[in-house]
């Protein structure tokens, strides 16, 4: 069957990297998380106390910076590499996620990561999340997709999955995070989160992972 590129968008844990496993695995696609390419510059800007504010720092971290997704047989899934170390853990920290949108907002950063995830696209079978897949990275991608889901719900699902791995974490920092990066990502001057023209949207508040998949292959059918 031909292969395509199927893109992503959305507001913070609105279940884009669910969806796009899922769909990975039953189409036999390659997953990408763009997300976790920002999360990955922004952890070595802070180990490497790099101020994003000044063009000069950044452009020079930026030059010292491999981004690899490796292969974890153990996980079953493809995990983020910074320079040769495996930071899959270190990047989804509060520490990152409390700094990320204002590391992504900066243009030579977004055209680093860009530029990779263009690469990484141009041999099709590829699905990819982010906030500006579909209408920056792959504007031209055969499938769109944006995804929304009611904030509370968000909320929800993203405090259970770090409450899992830190039990010093509370509702109230989830929420507040999640609305400040959804606020910057949206207000940022390049590339904000918006719906592309010819996206679908997919609000999953009310759909289980099992329905949600069912419609996607749907429209992944209608598409190719
Ligand atoms: O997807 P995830 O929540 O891990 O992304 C972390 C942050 O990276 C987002 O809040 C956003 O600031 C940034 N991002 C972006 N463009 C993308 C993917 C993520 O600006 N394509």
């Amino acid at each position: 069957m031909k292969k395509i590129i199927i893109t992503l968008d959305g507001y913070s844990s609105c279940g884009k990297s669910t969806l796009a496993k899922q769909l990975a695995a039953e189409l036999d696609y390659v997953y990408i998380d763009s997300g976790a390419m920002y999360r990955a510059i922004t952890l070595y800007f802070i180990q490497n106390r790099i101020d994003w504010n000044k063009p000069e720092e950044v452009a020079q971290a930026l030059s010292n910076i491999q981004l690899e997704f490796v292969y974890n047989p153990l996980s079953g899934s493809s995990e983020m590499n910074l320079n040769g170390e495996n930071v899959e853990h270190m990047i989804r920290e509060m520490l990152v996620a409390e700094k990320v949108s204002e590391v992504a907002a900066v243009g030579a950063v977004r055209e680093f990561a860009v530029a990779q995830q263009q690469e990484m696209g141009k041999q099709k079978g590829i699905v990819m999340d982010g906030r500006d897949i579909g209408t920056t990275v792959f504007p031209h991608a055969e499938l769109k997709i944006f995804m929304t889901a009611d904030t509370a719900i968000r909320v929800e699902r993203r405090f259970k999955e770090l409450y899992a791995k830190n039990k010093n974490i509370t509702i109230h920092e989830i929420k507040e995070n999640l609305e400040l990066r959804d606020y910057i990502d949206t207000n940022r001057e390049i590339s904000p989160l918006r719906k592309a023209e010819d996206a679908i949207i997919l609000d999953n508040s009310q759909l289980t992972p099992e329905d949600q998949l069912k419609l996607v292959l749907q429209w992944v059918d209608d598409a190719v």
